[in-house]
């Protein structure tokens, strides 16, 4: 992927604030992803500074960087010339967030430090405010190809565009030199009703060898991906390769280092045990025929399982002067 060999044709993808689940956050992330070779893409939100990420890397392990733009372009210029010094493999740079979506759950239910006296008055502040005061989520709107190809023109390292939604959009970035694109709605936390990745991929490739320009970028998607299957299937429709998201800060949340390695040997074996299952030998033989896509056609409205089963439904707000119970 993007012109590194990894044990395995998946990725972590960055996310933010990993320290909220695990001690150790990105830091268990980078060494469990390090023992299993696989990539581990550093967010620009992380909880502990890049360089010590970066430290915590075993020798020779890759790392990506993603970016978050912000009105600051120097500083975007400093961070991917930072990265470049210190061997990252790859910038990717997030597009699917000019500014935080609408994440009633997050608006509703602030987290606080003990010292947050401001609690209170948090509780209750609009997506919009929420993404201006809060550092992690501050981005800028005014993004355009112009800066891509700045960074483009900045660095050797390849340039990818995480959080791209459309066929058009892919060819304007192959006109544009970009390295890769990830087809990602941000695990679906952003625009409500936005398409799942893989159905974006299925509508792509087919476009991109018409016209000849399969070859001319690489094709990653991400988002709802837990199973070995799931990692077939987007090969087999054409991705280069696929990221996790919340799998890994669920392992890493839960037993850390070991966990995130576990995680890893877990779709791995699924992978290879599936792949002779399909009486596939390499990963050139995962083709389309191999899948039945019709149901990509015919949209019916399952009921959502693991949502129903697995999260808490959101409480109604409290009162101003109502007892906690
Ligand atoms: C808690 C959380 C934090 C995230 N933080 C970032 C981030 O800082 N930057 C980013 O580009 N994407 C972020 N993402 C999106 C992931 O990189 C990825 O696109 C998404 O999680 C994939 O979906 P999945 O969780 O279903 O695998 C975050 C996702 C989650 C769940």
């Amino acid at each position: 992927m993007l012109g590194v060999k990894t044990a395995g044709p998946f990725y972590c993808s960055g996310a933010a604030q990993a320290k909220l689940g695990h001690e150790e956050g990105e830091l268990s992330i980078a060494r469990g992803c390090g023992r299993e070779n696989i990539i581990q893409m550093i967010s620009s939100a992380a909880s502990y500074p890049l360089g010590d990420i970066i430290d915590a890397a075993l020798k020779g392990q890759k790392q990506w960087f993603q970016l978050y733009v912000t009105e600051n372009r120097q500083a975007s210029f400093d961070t991917i010339k930072y990265c470049e010094e210190k061997g990252i493999g790859a910038i990717f740079v997030t597009v699917d967030t000019p500014q935080l979506g609408r994440r009633e759950k997050d608006l509703r239910i602030r987290f606080a430090t003990d010292d947050d006296e401001e609690e209170e008055e948090e509780e209750f502040m609009s997506s919009s405010e929420l993404g201006e005061k809060d550092p992690i989520y501050y981005k800028d709107a005014s993004l355009t190809w112009k800066d891509i190809d700045d960074f483009k023109q900045s660095t050797k390292l390849p340039i990818v565009l995480k959080g791209v939604q459309r066929v058009e959009d892919v060819l304007i970035a192959i006109e544009h030199g970009v390295d890769a694109v990830v087809l990602s709605n941000h695990g679906g936390r952003q625009l409500d009703y936005s398409r799942a990745p893989v159905e974006v991929l299925s509508e792509l490739m087919p476009v991109l060898k018409e016209k000849q320009l399969d070859n001319k970028i690489e094709v990653y998607i991400d988002g709802g991906i837990r199973r070995g299957t799931d990692v077939l299937k987007a090969l087999c429709l054409g991705a280069k390769g696929v990221g996790l998201g919340r799998p890994f800060l669920y392992a890493n949340s839960a037993y850390g280092e070991k966990g995130v390695v576990r995680a890893i040997q877990l779709l791995k074996e699924e992978l290879i045990c599936d792949m002779k299952l399909l009486g596939a030998n390499k990963i050139s033989d995962l083709t389309p025929d191999l899948l039945d896509t019709k149901s990509l056609h015919i949209k019916q409205a399952h009921r959502d399982l693991l949502y129903d089963n697995a999260y808490d439904p959101l409480t109604p707000p409290r009162f101003k002067d109502e007892p906690l119970n």
